[in-house]
Formats: structure tokens, C-alpha cells, sequence
């Protein structure tokens, strides 16, 4: 049943470019236009929405974080993202005009269930983003939209976590197509651009040998950080909360620009540190910025290693290790930077003799507080 993998999670590592071609399917068309129609929430409420929560959890909750980009962007409402676990013990401020997405793989998360019925209290709508059929999240919410990433079996989330992000990346395009924005042009063109990105993920996963070799020479460290900025950061997030997972190791993700702000005075010598850089092209000017944070944390000894664009040069002196992902359009960066970090924790967790599907202490589905 593991397909001829050792464990699931290589399965479903490499399950990915389906799983996101999947989730796409019968949802754009080449024109560049989206149907949604299982969102049943009508096109007029949507329009009145004036304000969008996300609800999730874990790496659910990293989807969620790089929704906020895509939202903000291209509807030009506001979008806050909260731990279900703290936003449903405040007080938060919600109406009739909030959009509340819920994003659960399993649909029973406790906390994600909590959240949603305190947002439905207060007469929000809520929309969920769930992978499993049936579950509890998506049958008390208003409208659902399904990942189709079909059943994930280990604990650590790989295929559920892309597919929640094109899900994310869909409402926040559907919802900007339906209000009409001054981005028409640049959704239509991102919805094209989204046609081709199951394959683009397929390249990434045909060039992971360095990465596993990377991550076994690394098999005796004790820390790793990850740093981003904008749409990379929660990917850094989500690199670091893989590593702890899998390999029980120290790992903490940082936004590139606190740096100086304190995290700094960990580098050390030979610290391995994940740095995933923004396109050159697009919002250079982040990018310029993290090639100096590159400089900076390699010049008090850092081990840096470096995911960039194909055709980067300007991060080459600098990268001790270089892993090159396809060019994606800048929001759409998470899709393939966070695979080689999916790979990276798979590979040091069993290099370290984990149990790669079964991390100690963790459970699948998390039905408690
Ligand atoms: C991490 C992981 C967890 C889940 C979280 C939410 O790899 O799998 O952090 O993402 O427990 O679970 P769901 O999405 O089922 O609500």
C-alpha cells in the first residue's frame, strides 16, 4: 500500500503534482477564469464580505498564513490569520460581513471545529477548506471547497498542505474575480499560470538527490534556522515545523527582515541555516534584501543554504548549498519552495532512525484540546 516507498510520506511527497493537478481540475479553465460553483455562498454576499479570518492549525494554519498574501493582494480586503486554539478563547470581532475560512486536512481538528462554531455564533459565513468528504468542519460550515489530495497517512502533512494552498490561492482569486478588482488582467494570467504548476512541482521532486544528501550530512546537528520574507516566510515556518517534528531537532522559522532584531546572535559557526529567497523578478526589491541577509548571517559563519529561482545568480557567492526551484509567479513561490523542505525533514528524520509516518508523541488527527 506504500506503493514500493519506505513510508508513506515519501509516497505522498511525490503524490504531490496529482494531488495539486486534482485540486485544479474542473476548477479553472485556460481562458483563465474560475468556476466555484461549490461554493455556495452567493456571488452577492461575497461581494459585501468586508473583512476575512482564517482558522486553522499547524501546518493548515501555514496555508493560511500565505493566503493572507494572495487575499490581500488580489481583493484588496483585509485578511487576518489566526491559531484556531487562540481565536477562539478572545473575543474576536466579527459580523455578518465576515468571511471566516476554516483549513483542516482531517476536518476534525477540535480547535478549527471550536473556531468555526464561535464565527458562526456571531453570524459570520464560513467557508472551509477540507480534504475529507463528510468530516465534521466542512458539515457545519457554510460552503466547502474539497483539497483533493485523497488520503493522507502520515502524520506529518505534505500533499494535504499544497493542495490547501491552491485551495487558498482559488478563493482568494474567485473572490477577487467576483468583487472585480484592478487585478483582472493579473488574475486571469495567475489562473493560466496555475495550469501548469502541478508540473513545476514535478520538476522540483526530480532534483531532491543533493537535498537528501544535504540533510544525511546533517544527521548530528542539534539546530537548523529558516528564514524568509513575504509568501517564504511561512514557507521557513513550515520548514522549521517539519524538522521538529520528524526529526526531533531544534528548528524556528524567522521573517528575514527581524533578523536583527534578535535572531541574529544565534548564528554561529557551521549553523545550518535554510534561507528561501524571493523571485529576482517581481518584488526585487525583497529580494536584493535577503541576499544581504544571506551576506550578513554567512559572515558569522552560518552554513547558509539557499532555495532560489532557476536563473538566480545573484545568491551564488553566498550559498554554501544551492537548491534551485522552477520560476513561479511570486505568490505562487510556496507551491515549490516548500518541497525541498519536505524532502530535507524526511531525509534527516531517518537518517536519525525516526519513525518517519509515526513521529513520537503526534497524532494524525487531533479530536482533543
Ligand atoms: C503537521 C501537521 C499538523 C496539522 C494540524 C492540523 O505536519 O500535520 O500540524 O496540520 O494538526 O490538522 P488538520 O489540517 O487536520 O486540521
Amino acid at each position: 500500500e506504500k506503493g514500493g516507498y519506505d513510508y508513506f510520506m515519501l509516497k505522498e511527497i511525490a503524490e504531490q503534482p496529482k494531488a495539486v493537478a486534482d485540486t485544479l481540475l474542473g476548477r479553472i479553465d485556460g481562458s483563465g477564469s474560475l468556476t466555484l460553483d461549490e461554493v455556495r455562498i452567493p456571488a452577492n454576499v461575497l461581494r459585501e464580505v468586508d473583512k476575512v479570518v482564517i482558522v486553522a492549525c499547524g501546518t493548515a494554519f501555514h496555508a493560511g498564513l500565505i493566503a493572507k498574501y494572495a487575499i490581500e493582494h488580489w481583493t484588496r480586503v483585509p485578511c487576518e490569520v489566526e491559531l484556531a486554539s487562540e481565536f477562539r478563547y478572545r473575543d474576536p470581532i466579527m459580523d455578518q460581513q465576515t468571511l471566516v475560512v476554516a483549513i483542516s486536512q482531517s476536518g476534525e481538528t477540535m480547535d478549527t471545529l471550536m473556531a468555526l462554531r464561535h464565527a458562526r455564533e456571531q453570524g459570520a459565513k464560513v467557508l472551509a477548506i477540507c480534504n475529507t468528504n463528510g468530516s465534521t468542519i466542512p458539515r457545519e460550515s457554510d460552503a466547502v471547497l474539497y483539497t483533493h489530495a485523497g488520503p493522507e497517512v502520515a502524520v506529518a502533512s505534505t500533499k494535504a498542505f499544497l493542495t490547501q494552498l491552491v485551495a487558498c490561492y482559488l478563493v482568494a482569486l474567485y473572490l477577487g474575480q467576483v468583487r472585480g478588482t484592478k487585478y483582472a488582467d493579473e488574475i486571469r494570467a495567475v489562473v493560466r499560470d496555475l495550469a501548469s504548476i502541478s508540473d513545476a512541482v514535478d520538476q522540483v521532486l526530480e532534483t531532491m538527490e543533493p537535498v537528501r544528501r544535504l540533510a544525511r550530512s546533517l544527521a548530528e546537528k542539534n539546530t537548523v534556522l529558516f528564514l524568509g520574507r513575504h509568501v517564504g516566510y511561512p514557507v521557513a515556518l513550515e520548514g522549521a515545523l517539519k524538522l521538529k517534528e520528524l526529526a526531533y531537532m531544534h528548528a524556528e522559522g524567522f521573517a528575514a527582515g527581524e533578523l536583527k532584531h534578535g535572531p541574529i546572535a544565534l548564528i554561529e559557526d557551521d549553523l545550518p541555516v535554510v534561507v528561501v529567497v524571493p523571485s529576482p523578478r517581481g518584488r526585487s526589491v525583497l529580494h536584493d534584501k535577503i541576499v544581504s541577509n544571506i551576506q550578513e548571517i554567512r559572515a558569522r559563519g552560518a552554513r547558509t543554504i539557499v532555495v532560489a529561482e532557476e536563473g538566480d545568480e545573484a545568491v551564488v557567492p553566498y550559498a554554501d548549498h544551492l537548491i534551485r526551484i522552477p520560476v513561479t509567479p511570486t505568490l505562487l513561490q510556496p507551491l515549490v519552495a516548500t518541497v525541498p523542505l519536505q524532502v530535507f525533514a524526511c531525509e534527516l528524520a531517518t537518517a536519525r532512525g525516526n519513525e518517519v509516518d509515526q513521529p513520537r508523541n503526534l497524532a494524525k488527527s487531533v479530536t482533543v484540546e
